[in-house]
Parts: structure tokens; C-alpha cells; sequence
């Protein structure tokens, strides 16, 4: 061949390959284009009125990710109402307790779903004092202070704002909880943004800043129950990324003490079912486990499986303790969503907080916050099938 010849066999080579390079490109670019198009197409926020509460209209927002996982959300105690998620055939079922219409909720609400401020949890004998002036709050539960109050954030309308960003879609909550409401000190501007992400995560993250120094507890309180009501959640799986708790006296309130759960049945270190040793807890797990993650950084605090429907919930916080309540007093007295009596341990809570009583136990992380100063906290449901 001569050098000619052989220059032109080069060049109808590489236009050759080129041409094919072209061919094959272009749907490769439009495949990964329209899987996108369409993530962004199935993703979703509706919004519709869910009724009044003291005259004043209630929204809720149902959010559909891209994989059809849908939350309904409302504005009356930033309640969630549903979550639907998959199972392990790709069935979707709402995996948390509530009712059908917010009447209900006003009615008789042991905090389904909803949002908790300004503190959540106990404290003893509804006292505190910080920087020495003494405050005084409902005792709501018992001789306690419990959720915040007798109105607490569970029980106010917020204001809210749809959230969209490539990878979710949201609801931004926001409330200001006036200086001496419930008589804690301060005016407190909350922030509550839930998302839900492609990842298949509900995403909670909360802000807040004062005026005045005030003790703060931000929490979300779902029951949940990963075999959608079918029965109770004694034979969910449950791992705790928690080594000690906070033991508690006859009222709930933590003695001070941080005790090792090892060995015993409070131990979850390793996975166990919650009807296991439930027997052994006296009143069933209405507990704080502390964290053993205590930096703020986000990391893995709970794992939760359901071996008939093979969902899986993981909880991850930036918090440094988890209340792990087994719905010990659920007794078949309310008939929740799709007519469904909810018997005891029905439900399971997994709040994630500072620990009960904190404003009085000097040893426990601080939940004061100060002028000039951000609550923060960050808290990922994330959920899968196997
Ligand atoms: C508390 C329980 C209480 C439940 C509903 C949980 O956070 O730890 O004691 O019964 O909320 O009020």
C-alpha cells in the first residue's frame, strides 16, 4: 500500500469511528436526560385544605418523591399524617399512626406525627430556674411538665412553605413561640423544614433563636409501626446505637444517673425484638437511651426492621439522646385511620432529644439557648426493603 492510500484508509477509519462514537452517544445522553425529566415529573407537592381549628384554615401537603414514596403533612402541630413506604415486593403502606381528619387530632391527640416544643419531654414538677429566676410550667402529666405544655408546638398552626430542590421536595414550617407563652422565657422563632428526599429519607431539620435565654427541646413524635397496622410492633427488630440510658423514677423523670445498658433488657446494642424482654421493663421501654455519638455530628442512632414486610427505618440525629417509647399506653380507646383500633404497643416512638429534665440536671448536655446563639438539629428517617 502506498503512503497515499494508506493516509486515506486512515482518515475513512477514524471518520468511521467517529460516526459510531456519534451514534451511540446521543441516546446515552438522552436515556440518563429523560430518567431525570421523569424523576423531576413523578416528584410532587399538592396542597388542600384539611379542615379549620379555632377558625383559622388548615393545610395539608402531600409530598410524592421520585420513587412514589408519599408524606401528608399539616400546618395544625406540623403533624405528619401519613408515610407511605415500600415494602419488600415494592408495596407501598402508610407505616404511621394518626386519623383520617384534623377533628380528631384537636380531639384527642397522644401527639401522633406532630412536631414538640418548646421542650419535649418531662420536666419534674413542671420547675426550673435559670440565671436565677425561678419559671413555673404546667403540670400537664402528673406532678410533671410533659410536651410543653398545655398548648404546646403540637397544638399550634404554623405557617408554611413549599420546598423543592432537585433531589426533594419539602415543606419549610415556621412558628414564634412569644415570650412567656406556656411561661418559658423568650421569643422563639422555630424553623422545621421536612423533606423528602430520592434517597427515600424524611429529612427533619430545625433551627431556632431567642431573645432571652430559654430551655429548648425541639422533637418529632410518630408512632410508627413498619407492618402498616397489621398488628402490634412487638416482633419489630430494634438496634440502639446507645451503650447507657437515663434511668427514671415512678414519675419518668431521670434520676441524674447515666447507667450501662448492658446485659440487661434495656440493652439494644445488639439487635433484638422489642416484645423480647418487654416484660422485664416495667411499664414497657418508655426510655432516653443517651447516644453514644454526642459531638453533633449526624450519625446512625437507631435501626428498626419488620420481618414480614422486610421494612427497614433508619434514624439518624445530630441530637445526643433517643426517647424509645413502645406505645405502652395505647389501649384500644382510639379508632385511628381507615377505622383501625389501635390496641397497645401499636405504635413505636423513636424521639430524638436532649434528655428529659435537663433545665434541672447540670450533668446532662446543656439545652439552654442564648441570644446570639442557633438551636440547631438535624434528624434523617432513611428507608429501604429487604
Ligand atoms: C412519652 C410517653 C408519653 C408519650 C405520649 C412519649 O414521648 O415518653 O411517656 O406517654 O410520649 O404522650
Amino acid at each position: 500500500m502506498n503512503s497515499k492510500l494508506f493516509v486515506i484508509y486512515g482518515l475513512i477509519l477514524v471518520a468511521l469511528v467517529l460516526s459510531g462514537c456519534e451514534k451511540k452517544n446521543p441516546p446515552q445522553t438522552k436515556t440518563s436526560k429523560t430518567t431525570i425529566t421523569n424523576k423531576e415529573n413523578k416528584m410532587d407537592i399538592t396542597k388542600e385544605s384539611f379542615g379549620q381549628v379555632d377558625g383559622k384554615e388548615v393545610f395539608a401537603y402531600t409530598l410524592t418523591n421520585a420513587n412514589a414514596l408519599k408524606a401528608k403533612l399539616m400546618t395544625y402541630g406540623g403533624i405528619l399524617i401519613s408515610l407511605e413506604v415500600p415494602d419488600k415486593n415494592g408495596q407501598l403502606a402508610d407505616i404511621v399512626l394518626g386519623y383520617d381528619n384534623v377533628d380528631d387530632y384537636v380531639k384527642l391527640n397522644p401527639y401522633f406525627g406532630a412536631l414538640i416544643g418548646r421542650f419535649g419531654n418531662r420536666i419534674g414538677k413542671g420547675r426550673f430556674t435559670l440565671d436565677g429566676v425561678d419559671y413555673q410550667l404546667a403540670t400537664n402529666d402528673g406532678e410533671n411538665h410533659l410536651h410543653g405544655g398545655l398548648k404546646g408546638f403540637d397544638k399550634v398552626i404554623w405557617n408554611a412553605e413549599e420546598v423543592k430542590t432537585p433531589n426533594a421536595v419539602g415543606v419549610k414550617f415556621t412558628y414564634l413561640s412569644k415570650d412567656g407563652e406556656e411561661n418559658y422565657p423568650g421569643n422563639l422563632k422555630c424553623t422545621v423544614i421536612y423533606t423528602l428526599t430520592n434517597d427515600n429519607e424524611l429529612k427533619i431539620e430545625y433551627e431556632a433563636e431567642t431573645d432571652k435565654a430559654t430551655p429548648i427541646n425541639l422533637t418529632h413524635h410518630s408512632y410508627f409501626n413498619l407492618n402498616a397496622m397489621t398488628d402490634n410492633v412487638l416482633s419489630h427488630e430494634l438496634t440502639l446505637t446507645a451503650d447507657n440510658f437515663t434511668p427514671v423514677d415512678a414519675g419518668l423523670i431521670p434520676t441524674g444517673e447515666i447507667a450501662p445498658v448492658k446485659g440487661g433488657p434495656m440493652d439494644f446494642t445488639s439487635t433484638h425484638t422489642i416484645g423480647e424482654r418487654i416484660d422485664k421493663v416495667t411499664g414497657g421501654y418508655d426510655h432516653n437511651y443517651v447516644l453514644n455519638n454526642s459531638d453533633g455530628s449526624l450519625a446512625l442512632a437507631a435501626t428498626v426492621t419488620e420481618p414480614t414486610s422486610g421494612r427497614v427505618m433508619e434514624i439518624l440525629t445530630t441530637e445526643p439522646g433517643i426517647q424509645f417509647y413502645s406505645g405502652n399506653f395505647l389501649d384500644g380507646a382510639i379508632t385511628g385511620k381507615d377505622g383501625i383500633v389501635y390496641k397497645k404497643h401499636y405504635g413505636f416512638c423513636l424521639e430524638t432529644q436532649h434528655f428529659p429534665d435537663s433545665p434541672n440536671k447540670p450533668n446532662f448536655p446543656s439545652c439552654i439557648l442564648r441570644p446570639g446563639e442557633k438551636y440547631t438539629q438535624v434528624t434523617i428517617h432513611k428507608f429501604y426493603a429487604k
